[in-house]
């Protein structure tokens, strides 16, 4: 064969092996879309209590509707939208950051690198203004209960923000419902008083499937469902929860402000704003230790990665 004939031959077999190429490829994602369920939709909506799958809910708040229909029912006939926006929803690829509280992400200068996710999660009241350097401004879902609520969130968030609730009890549901409907606060039944006045969005709420809670709770932590009555009940924190969340909804999760001062003093800050500190930490309703195990398997696997270093 002349050394132009050869040339010819390749040419022609290349689209082949292109094709070929492609077939495995598409075989070997469609393998691994196969090995992993991933749910992508977020967040409780009316729609939901039609059809069997909540309505059959066995389990109760935390980690299901069982008991809080006619209270969710009520608190989502008023919410304006279930959905992601359309131009984070219609993402091919969507890039998260989950923002820890932790004071590890102080004087990290990471704001501008944070504030290029499409999606950036926040937890509970963390503030944003005057931190910026560190934490970045852009804020797209900011997770809360309503004893973690500010009652302004306009003042550390963007006007876009979805505050997307986390019920733990139904207290919390009823809550939202009483803001809602602006009807008379009940203030029993929360460890820490919720604001009774709270300037939000109505049209930025949701309202998290608690599907996502008993999922981290049940395969990620594996910590008892059904605790006997000695054992103090154990919850996930909303951190693990977003980020496993964001594990459901995401295509590259990174993270950071996660993780515990390593000193064993108790007057070292855990937050990187404000004053609690270790001690504050004590007695909580969380196993810490797991869920840093939990955290360092996500990240030993390639499944999450940290933008600062850590323990
Ligand atoms: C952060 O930077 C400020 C100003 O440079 C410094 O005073 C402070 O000690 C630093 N804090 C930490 C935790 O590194
Ligand atoms: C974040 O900060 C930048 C620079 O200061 C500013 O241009 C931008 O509008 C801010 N974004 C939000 C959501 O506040």
């Amino acid at each position: 064969m002349s050394p132009n004939s050869t040339k010819t031959w390749c040419l022609r077999l290349f689209p082949i092996l292109l094709f070929f190429i492609s077939c495995v490829t598409f075989y070997c994602s469609y393998a691994i879309i196969q090995s992993v369920s991933r749910q992508t939709k977020l967040f409780l909506k009316l729609e939901d209590f039609f059809w069997r799958e909540h309505l059959a809910s066995r389990l109760a708040l935390p980690y299901g509707v069982k008991g809080s229909e006619p209270l969710l029912l009520k608190a989502l006939a008023v919410l304006a939208d279930y959905q992601v926006p359309d131009n984070i929803q219609n993402l091919e690829c969507r890039t998260c950051v989950v923002i820890g509280n932790g004071f590890a992400i102080k004087n990290s200068s990471l704001g501008s690198i944070i504030n290029k996710y499409d999606v950036v999660i926040r937890l509970n009241d963390a503030p944003v203004k005057g931190y910026e350097d560190d934490v970045g401004n852009k804020t797209t879902m900011r997770f809360f209960y309503p004893e973690s609520a500010s009652f302004n969130p306009g003042q550390h968030n963007e006007a876009g923000t979805l505050m997307v609730l986390v019920p733990f009890k139904q207290q919390d549901l009823r809550w939202l419902k009483e803001i809602l409907y602006n009807e008379k606060r009940v203030r029993k039944g929360f460890w820490k008083p919720p604001p009774q006045i709270w300037l939000g969005d109505t049209n930025k709420i949701r309202v998290l499937d608690p599907h996502f809670l008993h999922q981290t709770a049940d395969r990620l932590l594996r910590i008892p469902l059904h605790p006997n009555s000695k054992q103090q009940p154990v919850h996930p924190t909303t951190g693990i929860l977003a980020v496993f969340v964001a594990l459901n909804y995401c295509d590259v999760v990174h993270v950071a402000g996660f993780g515990y001062p390593k000193t064993n003093s108790p007057r070292h800050p855990i937050h990187y704003y404000g004053f609690d500190t270790m001690r504050s930490m004590k007695n909580s309703y969380h196993d810490l230790d797991h869920e840093a195990q939990a955290l360092r398997r996500l990240e030993n696997s390639g499944a999450i990665l940290y933008l600062h270093p850590h323990l």
